[in-house]
């Protein structure tokens, strides 16, 4: 083991989805900084370039592909595209999603839908999608799938939201049994709270700020940069005999 070099991923592919969001551009950011070729892909296209060049000050390739997650002809499009576009995919961060918070009993079938759609069903064909890949070209690449504290807690108002981060534990695990003999790891990152886009209304809020912290041990919440080491970590060698986990990066949350 190189233990200096772990984090050196030159002449890798990696592919970010949700590439374009908060934790999602830190990926990529992470892992250009670390030498690997880098496509975002999200539905969201606004800062693209902005990420995208970013990227490439690196010296790396880099590209972004658009892609909506809720449409399964569409991500097999977008893989078949990165694979096009840079010969190969080593590494996925299954990343994208989304959240809507309510009481279960006011969810609509539509928003059941739309959220299981994103943030379980889509995980699904990404990473089959991707595995597919990788099984046929001999890749003994990485998956690193995004889930939650929300997994493994009953917080309020996430019936839907748990319910798919659950799922994508338990999907990492079979996936991870599946494919360990094509020596493919699947893992999940279980982020807790971590101020982005999509969190800042809630968690900025300092009555709600106060409430949440009191039950993080390090009294913080989490930074993207905390999120990405992680994942920059179970994509590298140092985590080959590490697959099927979850790994919680969550100030200690799930320890109360
Ligand atoms: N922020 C947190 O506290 C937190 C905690 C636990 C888990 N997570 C997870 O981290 C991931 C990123 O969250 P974030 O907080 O950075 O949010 P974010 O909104 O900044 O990023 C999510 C990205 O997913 C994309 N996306 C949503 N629907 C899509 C679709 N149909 N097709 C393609 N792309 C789509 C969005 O456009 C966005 O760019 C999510 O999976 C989220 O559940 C976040």
């Amino acid at each position: 083991m190189n233990y200096k070099n772990m984090m050196d991923f030159s002449g890798k592919s990696v592919l970010v989805t949700g590439g374009t969001g908060s934790i999602g551009r830190e990926f990529a950011n992470a892992f250009a900084s670390c030498g690997a070729n880098v496509i975002i892909s999200d539905i969201n296209e606004s800062t693209a370039g902005d990420i995208v060049d970013a990227c490439r000050s690196y010296s790396v390739k880099a590209k972004f592909v658009k892609c909506n997650l809720l449409d399964v002809r569409d991500i097999k499009r977008m893989v078949t595209e990165c694979v096009t576009a840079f010969g190969k995919i080593d590494i996925l961060c299954n990343h994208a999603g989304f959240n809507n918070r309510k009481p279960a009993i006011e969810y609509t079938e539509g928003e059941w839908d739309k959220l299981i759609g994103v943030d379980l069903k889509a995980v699904f064909f990404v990473a089959i999608s991707v595995g597919k890949h990788m099984l046929e070209n001999g890749i003994k690449g990485k998956i690193i799938n995004t889930a939650s504290v929300s997994a493994a807690r009953g917080h309020k108002n996430l019936s839907i939201y748990a319910s798919a981060k659950g799922g994508i534990c338990q999907l990492t695990k079979v996936l991870a049994n599946e494919w360990a003999e094509s020596g493919i790891n699947v893992n999940a990152v279980g982020p807790g709270y971590v101020i982005t886009q999509q969190t800042q209304h809630y968690l900025n809020d300092p009555a709600t700020r106060d409430s949440l912290l009191a039950h993080v041990p390090l009294k913080r919440f989490g930074k993207c940069s905390d999120i990405a080491s992680t994942v920059l970590f179970l994509a590298s060698e140092g985590a080959s005999y590490i697959t099927g986990q979850t790994i919680f990066v969550e100030g200690g949350r799930l320890i109360d």
